[in-house]
């Protein structure tokens, strides 16, 4: 478990870490959202004991990250792999020995049969057996970033710290990447953090998130939750499209959660014998359950009982 109590950062007069808490289960996918300069990577190197804080604890399975002790602080370095945006690949070695290096670094003998098989099955695992002796110019993005991965994961780590692991890849090579963190999350029980700007990757793979803004935390929940009821930053930073609306008549927002459906509206218009129009409509995937969101509006007179009925049938709306 990773806790987090009140941790504050600041770089000579610039606070960037702003009394930050939160609490990361073992086994969980959990992300950090927000935009760039929000504080999301100071906070990931704070958790690796890369950069130190000035205020409040970082604790791992109940131990300090502090660098007062730098043999308890490399111990706990030792189980928590990272990867970030660029992949950080030494281009002089090939897939086999990159991934061989975390290692050699600890003084691990990496000619033993124990060692081959497991950089072996890591590079089997990350879908690489055909390129064990490529170097990384050889490479695609993805595939670097698979690398990456594989490297991340030798030393048999307990937390795997992503920054931004997928910023630099196109959108189906994204997802790839997204769907081999959820198999490495099961297959090791290792809990993942992933640190982005993007939320579909939060939709896709984070359990849990938390939106950080200037260093603070506004907003934490399941992805859902933050995108069906968003506090006005968050709003801001998906950039909400309803923003062209209709003048005349009542605006309302329905999210569809998947307990409902669209069939509620031509029920509901029916019943009603109101008329509505679609002013947009939206369908959005969060780990394979999909929720809807859609914008109707209607004359002003219908109002009372329009909003009865979204409240008998437990549909989410809110009045734009
Ligand atoms: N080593 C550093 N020295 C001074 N300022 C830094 C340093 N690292 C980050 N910052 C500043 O801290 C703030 C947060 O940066 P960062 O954690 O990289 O944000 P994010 O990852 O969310 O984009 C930014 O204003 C950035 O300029
Ligand atoms: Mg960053």
């Amino acid at each position: 478990m990773i806790e987090i109590k009140g941790v504050c950062k600041s770089f000579n007069n610039l606070e960037v870490l702003k009394g930050i808490s939160l609490t990361i289960n073992d086994g969980e996918i959990y992300g950090i959202i927000g935009q760039s300069g929000a504080g999301k990577s100071t906070l990931l190197r704070c958790i690796n004991g890369l950069e130190d804080y000035q205020d409040g604890e970082i604790l791992i399975d109940n131990v300090l990250v502090s660098n007062k002790d730098s043999k308890v602080l490399r111990n706990l370095q030792k189980q928590m792999g990272m990867i970030f945006q660029d992949f950080n690949l030494l281009t002089r070695l090939n897939v086999y020995e990159n991934v061989e290096l975390p290692m050699k670094f600890w003084g691990i003998n990496t000619k033993s049969e124990e060692a081959k098989k497991k950089i072996n099955e890591l590079i089997s695992l990350v879908g690489l057996d055909d390129k064990k002796n490529a170097r990384p110019s050889e490479l695609s993005g993805g595939q670097q970033q698979r690398v990456a991965i594989a490297r991340a994961l030798v030393l048999d780590p307990k937390i795997l710290l992503c920054d931004e692991a997928t910023s630099a890849l196109d959108p189906s090579i994204t997802k790839e990447i997204l769907t081999l963190l959820q198999e490495i999350n099961k297959k090791l029980g290792i809990t993942i953090v992933v640190v982005t700007h993007q939320m579909e990757v939060v939709k896709q793979i984070c359990q849990r998130v938390s939106f950080l803004k200037d260093g603070q935390v506004l907003a934490e929940g399941k992805p859902e939750d933050l995108f069906v009821h968003p506090i006005k930053e968050v709003k801001t930073f998906l950039q909400d499209e309803s923003t062209l609306l209709p003048e005349a008549g009542i605006n309302i927002q329905l999210f569809f959660t998947d307990k409902t459906s669209e069939p509620v509206l031509t029920k509901m218009a029916r019943e009603l014998n109101v008329d509505f129009s679609i002013v947009w409509a939206k369908l959005e995937d969060f780990r394979s359950n999909i929720y809807g969101s859609l914008v109707i509006n209607f004359e002003a007179k219908n109002k009372e009982d329009v909003i009865k009925y979204l409240e008998k049938e437990n549909v989410l709306w809110e009045e734009l």
